[in-house]
Parts: structure tokens; sequence; C-alpha cells
């Protein structure tokens, strides 16, 4: 029975089901397993955002692997990011020497993952590749790609399964279109 604060009222449409994202991710994961084999990669979570893809991906792969999980924040306001990033967490491994995949929401204008992964490659990993869910392209600042992404999506302002909107909206379990005021 829907509450009286139901999430699903803020959605004008859903962008990707959860029978979509279920499928896809488990097709990501077979083809990570398949990069990543008696490679040892660190997974690494990009918190929040990334909490449920990194959980059902890392499930979907079959080869060994460690988890660590950064927290990072962008200067920006609202929904606009600056590309300057502090890292409010940092990793707990030590990355020189190893295999590391960065799992990411979103990837928008590029400049929160350009940043980042300037940072970790100072760190000399053997490598380091990006799996970002949603990637909207038609955004990009910089030249940047993902090396594995789920779904390619349209200029819109996208909530759940991890992405949020002021910090709400990370539990609804499909990805959708916010609605705008009417
Ligand atoms: P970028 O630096 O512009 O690529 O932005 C990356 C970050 O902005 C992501 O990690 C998200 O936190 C946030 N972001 C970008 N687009 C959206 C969106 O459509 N919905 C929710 N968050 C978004
Ligand atoms: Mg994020």
């Amino acid at each position: 029975m829907a509450g009286k604060t139901d999430m699903n009222k803020d959605i004008s449409k859903v962008l990707v089901s959860e029978e979509q994202l279920r499928a896809r991710v488990a097709e990501m994961g077979a083809q990570l397993s398949e990069d990543y084999d008696g490679k040892n990669v660190i997974l690494v979570c990009i918190l929040k955002g990334a909490v449920h893809f990194f959980s059902d991906l890392s499930r979907h792969m079959t080869c060994h692997m460690e988890m660590d999980f950064m927290s990072i924040s962008s200067y920006g306001n609202g929904r606009k990011t600056s590309g300057i990033v502090r890292i409010a967490k940092d990793m707990d491994a030590d990355i020189t020497g190893r295999h590391v995949l960065i799992v990411e929401d979103i990837m928008d204008s590029g400049l929160t993952l350009n940043y980042l992964t300037k940072i970790l490659l100072e760190r000399k990993p053997a490598s380091l590749k990006i799996a970002c869910l949603l990637d909207k392209p038609s955004r990009r600042e910089c030249d940047i790609t993902p090396d594995y992404c789920g779904f390619v999506i349209p200029n819109e302002f996208v909530l759940g399964y991890g992405l949020d909107y002021d910090g709400y909206y990370r539990n609804l379990p499909y990805v959708g279109v916010y609605k705008t005021e009417e």
C-alpha cells in the first residue's frame, strides 16, 4: 500500500526498470569475471551513489576480489559539479601495483571521475578502470568515458538505485526521472 510520502509519486517515468537493471548488471558481472580472472582486482565503491550497483555487480563476479570504499564530494551547487573533488573517506588498501576497478553510479560531466582517476593514478596501480551504471555522454565536459557502462541515458536528472536528489530516493529499486514542478 502506498503511504502519504510514497517516493514513486515524485517520479515522472521509469527509465531503467528493476528487470532491466538485474539483467544488465548480471551481464556486466559476467564480462568483468572474464576480464579480471586471476588478477585479484580491488573493486572500489564510490559512496554513496554506487552502493546498490556495487553490491549487485560484485555478486555477479566469480573471480577473487577485494572490496574497498571511498567517499568523495565534489564542490558545486545543486546538480552541477565543479570538478574539484574532496576525498571525505579514502580507501583502506594500498593500490600500488594492483588492478583497480572504480564502481560509480553515473558519469555526467565526467569531471568527478576525471579528477578522481588523476589522484588514483598517482598511486601507481597496475591498472585503473571505471565501471559506471549510467552514462550521460551528452553532458561531458572532459575527455573521459567509462570502460564499462550499464546504460547510456539521455540528459535527464535521474533518481533511484543509489542515485539521489538531496540525499533522498537512493532506496528506489529502479532508475526513474524526477518529476519537476508541474
Ligand atoms: P559529474 O562529475 O558531472 O560526472 O557528476 C558525477 C556525480 O554527479 C555523480 O556521481 C552523481 O552523484 C551526480 N549526478 C550526476 N547526474 C545525476 C543524476 O541524473 N541524478 C543524480 N545524481 C547525478
Ligand atoms: Mg555520486
